[in-house]
């Protein structure tokens, strides 16, 4: 095993020269499954976040013709999910986009439908294009358009599938998989009749529980994530506008919101929220960091962000992350045009554990240096 021994003349870290009678009695700790903090301590506690995450932009252009190609390669049956997900260089030891999040782009034809399943990873699905998609959720099915976005949350029996009449769609499916497996709490389990019954009417729970600053009286919940399972595009794009109007928005951020749990107004579900921000016509935000993990989907516009110093270009459906603690800033290219950033994110798990950190870039008016 090599032992990396961070030499910083700093009071309080770890400074120890190897020597021979250390290195013998290393030798002899490893035999007893044991170690020397001093060895490793400056590295398994460093002074501020150090991702392995690499920030990263996957272009749909470059993906596209590739995750359709799966569809003649495999079938939803064989494959169990037809997926072809992201996966982050920096993270070799695990499936992941970002820190503890997974993604993927999963594809399907019209009429095709796969098996119903659950997890303990929690998930949520952005659709990218095509139409007819359809998601069921505990019995609820949810017609999807093009920037909707659906909660499959943990332990939902869940399924996808597209119409008969409708048009091959690709989504971005976007899960909690690697903290689940961090965690060594993922159970996976399908559906025991292969596909669950439509127990209710169509789009319910939207009808139900939907955007609208209003709650149903008598109907209660108490679990611990939204019961308003999709989150359409033309209701959440009109409520950025009408904020939008009536205010500067953040000098990181644009304006930006929340997707919420309409019963705790807290986030759509325990371990991952979501967030729309606007930018308006030529703005440029400035860079700011925080702690958590970040997966940007392009829903609207074309613009760039920097991130850690690198600039990435982006249009409608890329993809990209702002790994933990990276400094970033984005930009609006267009100045007639607003872009959207949807965003995935470990958020929630940040704030209940009493763990997130912001800050500011303050030299340079806010802006990073560009490599
Ligand atoms: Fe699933
Ligand atoms: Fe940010």
């Amino acid at each position: 095993m090599k032992r990396e021994n961070h030499r910083e003349d700093v009071i309080g870290r770890a400074n120890v020269e190897d020597t021979q009678e250390l290195l013998d009695y290393y030798d002899q700790l490893e035999e007893f499954d044991t170690g020397a903090l001093w060895t490793v301590a400056n590295k398994i506690e460093p002074w501020e976040p150090a991702s392995t995450s690499i920030p990263t932009l996957w272009r749909f252009q470059d993906l596209r013709e590739h995750v359709l190609r799966s569809i003649e390669l495999v079938t939803p049956e064989k494959a169990g999910r037809r997926v072809v997900y992201l996966n982050n260089r920096g993270r070799q030891d695990v499936a992941a986009a970002v820190g503890w999040i997974y993604a993927g782009l999963q594809a399907m034809k019209p009429g095709e439908l796969a098996s119903a399943h659950r997890h303990s990873a929690s998930a949520v699905r952005f659709i990218m294009e095509g139409s007819g998609a359809f998601t069921i959720v505990d019995g609820h099915k949810m017609t999807l358009g093009a920037n909707d976005f659906v909660l499959t949350p943990n332990g939902t029996w869940h399924e996808h599938g597209v119409s008969e009449d409708g048009e091959t769609c690709i989504w971005q499916d976007g899960l909690d998989i690697p903290l689940m497996n961090a965690l060594e709490a993922n159970f996976y389990e399908v559906h025991p009749d292969l596909n669950q019954a439509v127990g209710y009417p169509v789009n319910d729970m939207v009808s139900k529980w939907g955007q609208s600053g209003l709650r149903p009286t008598n109907e209660g919940w108490g679990k611990g994530y939204s019961p308003l399972f999709k989150y359409r595009w033309d209701v959440t794009y009109e409520a950025l506008n009408d904020y939008a109007a009536v205010t500067d928005g953040s000098p990181f951020d644009g304006v930006m919101m929340e997707y919420v749990n309409p019963v705790t107004s807290g986030p759509v579900m325990q371990t991952m929220g979501a967030s729309m921000q606007m930018l308006r016509p030529g703005e440029k935000t400035k860079a700011h960091r925080h702690t958590g993990s970040y997966l940007y989907h392009v829903a609207k516009g074309e613009g760039y962000s920097v991130i850690n110093g690198r600039r990435f270009d982006w249009r409608k459906n890329d993809i990209f992350c702002v790994p933990s603690w990276a400094w970033h800033e984005h930009a609006n290219k267009s100045a007639s045009e607003d872009a959207c950033l949807f965003c995935l994110n470990d958020l929630p798990v940040m704030r209940s554990l009493g763990i997130y950190r912001e800050e500011a870039f303050g030299d340079n008016d806010g802006h990073q240096p560009v490599a």
